[in-house]
């Protein structure tokens, strides 16, 4: 069964984005058990396409997914994205498996690498065979500790190669440039949406894997302190989880954007301590706010230039963070 507040939002991206194109196509979706590839399995199904979701559940839960996989059209394998293998046909790789959480990274810093090389790897390879349109989930990461903001697609980064997030960062880093050298050499079609920060439903809160934004929610809600770290004045642009994959499968039926790097993101930037008070406000906390050194490397500021995803495909993120976090925390509550 899927809860009301997503079920309402995923109609509404359905009223955006023409799904026909995804009628009766084999769609191969990686990290399909996480947050943001389990609203994609929801609405590949709802559009009639037959899934094949590969996840090895190292931070996706099955319990996204759960109410799918008993479908005829759905099928779900538990496996390393780098050792997956397929003689079957498919139209499309809708490409997410990743550990997307800084604590998560860190704390797995090789297999973080090794998805992002070997894993792109073994997609790029499976959707050459198949002459198939692959998608893959970049980040605004790429970017670093950046020195433009908004920061466009044409800004090449700043990120230290060796540091605490550079398994992350490098190694979405390297995806992307061996996608383009794929593209380069045999005409793949390939896509990437860089996403910048993404909440909502389904987002991980719980100890290890927190974000900051769920960490607040679920602190707030617990009548717990509110951790900030740092002074609270770096800023991030958060994006409603319906806008972000709104965003990726315009994307994905948008022929403007093969071979394309594409911000997607909202360009509505909070500091950190708004975003904890808006939350403490939210839940009517009384949960005291209480400050912690900041990780080393951590980007100062955050901010996306939306000019080429509007361009491309006529549409940008429009859920405000106000409305956003209403849902969410009424999604957390529930
Ligand atoms: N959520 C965001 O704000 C955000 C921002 C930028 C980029 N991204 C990217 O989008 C993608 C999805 O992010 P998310 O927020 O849904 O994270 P998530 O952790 O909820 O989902 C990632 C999924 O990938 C699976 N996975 C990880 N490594 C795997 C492997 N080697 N083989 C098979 N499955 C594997 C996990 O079990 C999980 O289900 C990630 O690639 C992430 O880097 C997310």
């Amino acid at each position: 069964m899927i809860d009301t507040i997503i079920r309402k939002d995923l109609e509404n991206i359905k009223n955006t984005v023409k799904g026909d194109v995804f009628t009766d196509k084999k769609i191969l979706i990686t990290g399909g058990a996480g947050f943001i590839g389990s609203w994609i399995c929801d609405l590949m199904t709802e559009f009639g396409a037959q899934i094949i979701v590969v996840d090895d559940l190292s931070t996706g839960k099955i319990k996204n997914i759960e109410h799918l996989t008993k479908q005829a059209h759905v099928r779900f394998v538990q496996t390393d994205i780098c050792t997956f293998k397929s003689d079957e046909k498919f139209d499309y790789i809708i490409h997410l498996a990743g550990h997307a959480s800084p604590d998560e990274y860190q704390t797995h810093p090789i297999e973080t690498l090794q998805t992002s090389a070997v894993g792109t790897l073994v997609m790029a390879e499976l959707a050459r065979k198949n002459d198939a349109t692959l998608l893959f989930s970049s980040t605004s990461e790429t970017y670093g500790d950046t020195e433009i903001i908004p920061t466009p697609e044409t800004y090449w980064g700043n990120v230290n190669p060796i540091g605490p997030r550079s398994c992350y960062d490098e190694g979405k880093r390297f995806a992307e440039a061996l996608l383009m050298a794929y593209r380069k050499q045999y005409g793949l079609d390939v896509r990437i949406p860089r996403i910048f920060n993404s909440y909502g439903p389904r987002l991980r809160e719980d100890g290890l894997y927190g974000r900051a934004l769920s960490r607040f929610i679920a602190q707030a809600l617990a009548k717990q302190n509110i951790t900030v770290y740092g002074d609270g004045k770096q800023t991030r642009s958060f994006c409603y989880i319906a806008d972000t994959v709104t965003g990726l499968l315009l994307l994905a039926t948008n022929s403007e954007a093969i071979g394309e790097v594409v911000n997607v993101g909202n360009t509505q930037e909070v500091t950190i301590l708004e975003l904890a008070q808006k939350i403490k406000e939210i839940t009517k906390s009384e949960s005291p706010i209480t400050f912690y050194p900041l990780p080393k490397d951590d980007p100062k500021r955050r901010c996306p230039d939306t000019t080429k995803l509007e361009k491309i495909v006529c549409w940008k993120p429009t859920i405000e963070l106000q409305e956003g976090l209403q849902k969410t925390i009424k999604w957390f509550t529930k």
